[in-house]
């Protein structure tokens, strides 16, 4: 199991009002499994997500990450598993706008300590290619549209050929023939890597084409 979600919760305190964003939800995930997150905006998706993906800490419960207890390990470990095994796409591009397209896909590297070397370089090219953006390699972010920024985005996330890739309604403020073609992409390098691929969308027929659809309700699974 790649993904393993035991009674998970984020409880939110803001003054004296308690928000309880996601409420005990268990999950497993197969490699390769394609599922779907729906539900209104609220319902405690992002949150779901942020958890899974190592950003958002658990007020309670676990997630396993290919069998690693995300959250009892210590902030060093968690980014390295983040950085080794997850792939996060989120709802805006988010890139780092003083670098060019290429130099945003190499910074996973960086991390690992590959960032200088031409093999680095290399892969990061061919990620560009594989998106469709074999000319924007030195396109910095504000020369390039939103769809193509999102497809940098989608890149940097496939640096690490990540066993688990989450994106967070990834195509929501794009026309429906680049959402297309940035799904496309997401779920083609998914089915490659073998990857489980959890994607939050507002849109049906991405939903309807996933293996498996969870609706969120109030935080819970509904
Ligand atoms: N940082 C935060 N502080 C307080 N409340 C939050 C925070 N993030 C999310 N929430 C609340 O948690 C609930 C779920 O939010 P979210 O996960 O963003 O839902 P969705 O992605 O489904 O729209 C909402 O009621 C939201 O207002
Ligand atoms: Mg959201």
């Amino acid at each position: 199991m790649i993904i393993e979600l035991n009674d998970l919760w984020r409880i939110y305190q803001i003054g004296d009002q308690t928000i309880e964003a996601v409420r005990g939800v268990s999950l497993k995930v197969e490699s390769g499994e394609f599922v779907s997150i729906v539900g209104h905006s609220g319902s405690g998706k992002s949150t779901l997500l942020s958890m899974i993906g190592g950003l958002a800490k658990p007020t309670r419960g676990s997630v396993l990450i290919d069998g690693v207890d995300l959250w009892s390990r210590d902030d060093d470990y968690r980014s390295a598993v983040r950085n080794k095994k997850l792939g996060f796409v989120f709802q805006f591009a988010s890139l780092i706008p003083t670098l060019t397209a290429i130099d945003n896909v190499v910074l996973p590297h960086m991390f690992n300590g590959a960032g200088a070397e031409p093999a680095a370089y290399e892969d990061a090219q061919q990620l560009l290619v594989r998106v469709g953006l074999s000319d924007k390699l030195g396109a910095y972010p504000n020369e390039l549209s939103g769809g193509q920024q999102r497809r940098v985005a989608i890149a940097r996330a496939l640096v690490n050929r990540p066993v688990v890739i989450l994106a967070d309604e990834p195509t929501g403020d794009l026309d429906e023939q680049t959402e297309t073609e940035v799904m496309d992409v997401l779920l083609k390098s998914a089915r490659e890597y073998r990857a489980a691929f959890l994607v939050v969308t507002h849109n049906r027929t991405i939903a309807q084409s996933a293996d498996r659809t969870l609706q969120l309700r109030n935080g819970g699974l509904a």
